[in-house]
């Protein structure tokens, strides 16, 4: 079902919650693990925050509420959240009235929600990411009965719309279109934690892109476990066609995508529209033996794979591809890995997100026999990356002394000089000479470098 947040008691808690604040400077702080949708998620949160009286703070120490937003992708994720968790104690010894909140997908886990109930009496509330718009109703029974709230598991079929939301950036913003998975590959947490799939319906997507254009954004990400799955009125590549037909001067990408979704009309969308629909398509292969692939539940093989690639490259010339691989699957054999990098090395992605197997509670691949150890996933981890590099090398060294448009996103990190992090239309990460003002705008620049992750233009051609 979908429906409006303002329809049920959201709005009521939400000013409830406000009243009580009103005559204090009340501060929120929100830390976001995982992916993208998590990225989104945290922009409602820190939006009910704020309509609930909340100022956003980057110091935990001043906070009134503490907000982390998990991932239980990998045990990895979960043990940061944890101890970043465990900081928090001292603060709620020194601040009683302190909220600590955790959301996101670990809060999903019926075993880490009970973990967090017996063994985190600090914690004020755990929250399942499809409830977001209960917040304000648990911060509200925390302040003023004092109660601690563990939710899980109710009305995961729904859309609620219309929940505020402060954006973290002016000139990029993110668009979820669809929610949960249906897909069970049988190493993934993810449809356990996300609930099934549900789409947004066209309008609303349509209204808020509309909305961001009008605003100045000009880049928009729409995201979903599987996008291309989207099932609103229309399927996904018509829901690109409609957002790309918006008049102005922005740039869409999405992700992720599964490779069973991925049809031709859908290439055909993206070769008509491009570069407004992104040239880049970030395609997870997982393995590249069939076996295995099986094993996964993913239902496509190597060849269905490749000929997508093909597809891809020959309809879109200047496309950008990357991908996922999990290494170290039960039971993945030298010849199954040799599959896979097989694979990397026929399809040339321009980068790839390799990870070590990580069991997790509750799916069918964590009580598979035959588990690899870790030392071997760490050799197999190596050998790909080291071959991808590579390759990923070789594609970027194509550029060099070719002019490319690109959208300025950030400062970059480096102290020594001013230089700003830009992105091609394929994702490519461009460092260059330049300073503040230029972010959210499209730029000229002459490649003049490659490395393995990013290109390096020459600060004299910008114009
Ligand atoms: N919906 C997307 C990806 C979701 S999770 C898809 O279908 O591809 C992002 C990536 O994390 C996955 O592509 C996979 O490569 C990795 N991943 C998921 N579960 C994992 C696990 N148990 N161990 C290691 N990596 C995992
Ligand atoms: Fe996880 Fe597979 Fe769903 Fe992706 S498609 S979220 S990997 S279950
Ligand atoms: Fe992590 Fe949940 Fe995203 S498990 S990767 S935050 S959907």
């Amino acid at each position: 079902m979908i429906y409006n947040a303002k329809d049920c008691d959201f709005s009521e808690y939400t000013d409830r919650v406000r009243a009580l604040n009103s005559s204090e400077n009340k501060k929120v702080y929100i830390f976001t693990f995982g992916c993208q949708q998590n990225e989104a998620d945290s922009e409602k949160i820190l939006g009910m925050a704020n309509a609930m009286g909340y100022d956003k703070t980057d110091d935990p120490d001043e906070a009134d509420m503490i907000i982390l937003n998990t991932c239980a992708i990998r045990q990895h994720a979960e043990e940061k959240a944890l101890s970043m968790l465990g900081r928090f104690k001292s603060l709620k010894r020194k601040n009683n009235s302190l909220i600590v909140g955790v959301c996101g997908c670990m809060a999903a886990e019926e075993h880490i929600k009970n973990m967090l109930k017996t063994d985190f009496h600090y914690v004020t509330f755990t929250l399942e990411p499809n409830m977001l718009h209960r917040i304000p109703e648990l911060v509200y029974k925390s302040l003023v009965e004092g109660k601690r709230s563990f939710v899980i598991g109710e009305d995961r079929g729904d859309v609620v719309e219309g929940m505020p939301m402060t954006r973290r950036f002016g000139h990029k913003a993110w668009v979820s279109i669809m929610y949960g998975c249906n897909n069970f590959c049988s190493y993934c947490i993810v449809p356990y934690v996300r609930g099934r799939e549900r789409s947004r319906s066209v309008n609303d997507i349509l209204n808020e892109c509309k909305a961001l254009v009008e605003d100045g954004v000009k880049e928009i990400t729409l995201l979903g476990q599987n996008v291309n799955s989207y099932r609103g009125e229309c399927d996904f590549a018509s829901l690109l066609e409609r957002i790309a037909a918006i008049e102005g001067d922005f740039i869409i990408r999405f992700m992720t995508s599964h490779p069973k979704d991925v049809s031709d009309g859908l290439i055909d969308v993206m070769s008509r529209y491009s570069p407004k629909i992104a040239p880049y398509f970030h395609l997870p292969l997982q393995s590249g033996s069939d076996r295995i692939l099986k094993a996964m539940n993913r239902t496509y093989n190597r060849e269905r794979f490749l000929s997508i690639v093909d597809k891809l490259r020959a309809k879109i010339p200047d496309i950008c591809l990357s991908t996922d691989v999990i290494v170290g699957f039960p039971s993945e054999t030298e010849e199954d890995f040799r599959d896979t990098l097989d694979i990397l090395d026929k399809a040339k992605f321009d980068m790839v997100y390799a990870f070590k197997y990580s069991p997790r509670e509750g799916t069918p691949a964590a009580k598979m026999s035959e588990q690899i150890s870790m030392d071997i996933k760490e050799e197999r981890i190596a050998r790909l990356l080291k071959m991808q590099d590579a390759i990923s090398y070789s594609n970027n060294e194509k550029y060099v002394g070719s002019v490319m448009t690109v959208l300025v996103d950030s400062l970059s990190k480096r102290k020594d000089k001013n230089t700003v992090n830009a992105r091609t239309y394929g994702n490519k990460l461009v460092h260059f000479e330049g300073d503040e003002s230029m972010i959210g705008k499209y730029m000229q620049v002459k490649i003049d470098r490659a490395g393995i992750y990013e290109l390096y233009a020459d600060k004299n051609n910008n114009d």
